[in-house]
């Protein structure tokens, strides 16, 4: 495994599951086939309605004695309804299973989120989470953000993969030292993106799969990246790419491909309406 270092030391394995849209039965054995293959980050979320799931995974990963739990490192994220909601980040970690998380992010840039930053901020100094996260943060709302940080945040999430770098904010983000965490790294699994001829040339000339050299693209572009999947099959060759490294001239040549496309876009309209899009467990 690989490791990206944040602002504040803290290592994280550049490469782990991601579980968002995956259901919590198949979360629960995709985190724990995951961890006997090597992976140590899990990547949650309020809103996948998971946590509890992903939380058993690792738990059966730790008392298999697989995996410790301080050597795994788990981010979630607060969704925009319990940006106010005093208790967001204790009952986040009540349904992980556990004390502590290693990033913690707001979800989206709606509602409240300058108070949602404030209550991740509380949680960072209890030790409640080692690391902190925004995402999805862009524009007026990214610097609002900025501006009322007391402790900027260590990591960004937004969609990333070889058609789409996101170079203007992480540009903007490079003196806050905030580093990318990519999602939708195989393109939410688009084939078009994962068979581009660059890919499949590539692929044969390394025994790999596309998807293999997409992701090995993330890390050599110092990217974390956290490819979602409930294939054992993908699971596995998903972190088999630490054996093989892309040269300058190929890296230039899967550049050309940025700026290209973009899956998922929201205007502020859809954006604000997750402030009030309330999640099953509220009640
Ligand atoms: N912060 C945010 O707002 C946000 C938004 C979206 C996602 N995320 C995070 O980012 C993670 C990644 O995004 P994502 O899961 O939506 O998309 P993704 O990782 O780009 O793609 C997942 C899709 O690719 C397929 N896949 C995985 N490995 C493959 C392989 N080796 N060959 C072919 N297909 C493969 C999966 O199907 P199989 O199950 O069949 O393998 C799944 O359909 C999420 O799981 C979540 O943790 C965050």
């Amino acid at each position: 495994m690989e490791y990206v270092t944040l602002s504040n030391n803290v290592k994280v394995p550049v490469l782990g599951i991601g579980t968002f849209m995956i259901s919590p039965e198949d979360t629960e054995e995709s985190v724990y086939t995951a961890l006997k293959g090597g992976y140590r980050m899990i990547d949650t979320a309020n809103a996948y309605m998971n946590e509890e799931a992903a939380g058993r995974g690792l738990a059966r990963a730790v008392k298999e004695g697989i995996v410790k739990r301080e050597d795994v490192f788990v981010s979630t994220k607060i969704w925009p309804t319990l940006y106010e909601k005093e208790n967001a980040v204790e009952d986040t970690l009540k349904r992980l299973g556990l004390d502590f998380v290693d990033l913690l992010f707001i979800h989206q840039p709606a509602g409240n989120f300058t108070a949602g930053y404030q209550l991740i901020e509380r949680a960072y100094r209890e030790g409640k989470a080692r690391s902190l996260g925004i995402s999805n943060m862009h524009d007026e709302k990214l610097e609002k953000l900025l501006a009322a940080a007391e402790v900027l945040p260590h990591v960004i999430q937004l969609e990333t993969h070889p058609y789409c770098t996101e170079k203007e904010i992480m540009g903007r983000l490079a003196s806050c030292g905030t580093k990318l965490m990519g999602w939708y790294p195989l393109g939410h699994g688009d084939p078009g993106l994962l068979k581009e001829e660059i890919f499949t040339k590539l692929a044969d000339k390394y025994h790999k799969s596309g998807a293999q050299i997409v992701l090995r693209w993330h890390t050599q572009m110092g990217f974390m990246t956290i490819p979602g999947s409930k294939n054992p099959d993908h699971i596995r060759d998903n972190i088999n790419i630490f054996d093989f490294l892309l040269i300058d001239e190929e890296m230039a040549e899967i550049a050309k491909l940025d700026g290209t496309r973009k899956y998922y876009t929201a205007d502020n309209a859809t954006e604000e309406k997750y402030a009030t899009m309330h999640l099953p467990f509220e009640g």
